[in-house]
């Protein structure tokens, strides 16, 4: 069987770290990044554009110490830091941008 190729059906894809340490070690999970990653997609639906933008949680993103993460692509903008009063400032800014 043999994967078949096509176009992405979204417009961007936002990227939210989710990934779980242990008690003791850095990572987004602990500094609330899936509270974060639900706040994006409830805007996300919210606005009507679930079909045009997907929140996707992701695994690593390789750094930790900065996070939490959230990675938008096309258009290769990095949050980090990310607090959930930040959702509606990323949200615009991925509306926004082209
Ligand atoms: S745990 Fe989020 S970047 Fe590593």
């Amino acid at each position: 069987m043999t994967a078949e190729r096509t176009s992405v059906p979204y417009q961007k894809i936002v990227f939210v770290c989710v990934n779980r340490r242990e008690p003791h070690e850095t990572c987004c999970a602990h500094r609330e990044s899936e509270a974060i990653a639900a706040a994006l997609k409830a805007r996300v639906k919210a606005l009507g554009l679930s079909r045009a933008i997907r929140v996707s949680k992701s695994g690593c993103q390789d750094l930790c110490a900065k996070g939490p993460n959230v990675m938008v692509f096309p258009d290769y903008v990095w949050y980090h830091g990310v607090a959930p009063g930040d959702v509606e400032r990323i949200i615009e800014d991925v509306v926004r941008r082209p």
